[in-house]
């Protein structure tokens, strides 16, 4: 079986009704990306973010996976299918894909302010003075700027070994996430489905970009997998 991996970004989710980050003037459902997103956001003020990624896991929780994250599934059936997504929802494990690698953390876990390694499922609000095990402040299990992606060597290992890459709504801007894309074999098909592609035909060998939304573009590009096995 030919291997598939699947870049994601904000973009796949945005047709189940989940704002994308770069789409609205560097705001971010409102506020600076810096202050919610940052070490230096949550010493500053810790209960604005608490209460950002509070808002945003309750809003999670009412949303469904759309066509596109649904598509991905069927790939299953004939390809070794390994999906590196940036986004924190758990829209691609609602629809049912079985590999997949949160790059930037998930919604529905916290961690030990103190120990990174300390991660718990976890679906109701954060508060100041919710504690992990060994008496620390819990924060949203998120991969903020300036920290260390964890995951990058694994996910470097699985794109290394990639037969097709595929990268859906992403606008390819932050590192090193965007930068998997140059860890593939030389010659490997890349199909990029962005309605505002970043990337153009030109700059990498064997990229088609297809420019359409995730909920009409991906589904098609899987069928066209699928009859070719390609
Ligand atoms: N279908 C597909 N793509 C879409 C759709 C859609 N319906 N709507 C928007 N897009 C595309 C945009 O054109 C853009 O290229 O999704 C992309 C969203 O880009 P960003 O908002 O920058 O999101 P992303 O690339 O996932 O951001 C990467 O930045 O803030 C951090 O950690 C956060 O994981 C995130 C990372």
């Amino acid at each position: 079986m030919k291997k598939i991996v699947v870049l994601t970004g904000a973009g796949i989710s945005a047709e189940s009704g989940i704002k994308t980050f770069r789409d609205a003037d560097g705001l971010w459902e409102g506020h600076d990306i810096m202050e919610v997103a940052s070490p230096q956001g949550f010493t500053k003020n810790p209960k604005l973010v608490l209460d950002f990624y509070n808002q945003r896991r309750k809003q999670l929780l009412t949303v469904q996976p759309n066509e596109a994250h649904k598509a991905l599934t069927s790939l299953e059936t004939d390809f070794n299918v390994h999906i590196i997504t940036q986004n924190v929802d758990d829209l691609h494990e609602r629809a049912g894909s079985s590999n997949v690698l949160h790059l930037h953390g998930e919604l529905l876990k916290v961690r030990s302010t103190v120990n990174e390694n300390d991660i718990v499922p976890w679906k109701k609000d954060v508060n100041l003075g919710d504690l992990c095990s060994n008496g620390h402040q819990l924060r949203p299990h998120i991969v903020w700027f300036g920290e260390q992606v964890p995951l990058l060597d694994t996910a470097v290992a699985i794109t290394q070994t990639a037969d097709i890459l595929l990268i859906i709504g992403t606008s390819m801007q932050v590192y090193p996430a965007a930068g998997l894309i140059d860890f593939i074999k030389l010659g490997t098909p890349i199909y990029f489905v962005d309605p505002k592609p970043s990337l153009n035909a030109s700059q990498y060998e064997h990229l088609t970009i297809i420019k359409d939304t995730a909920a009409k573009g991906v589904p098609k590009l899987v069928a066209d997998l699928i009859k070719t096995k390609a």
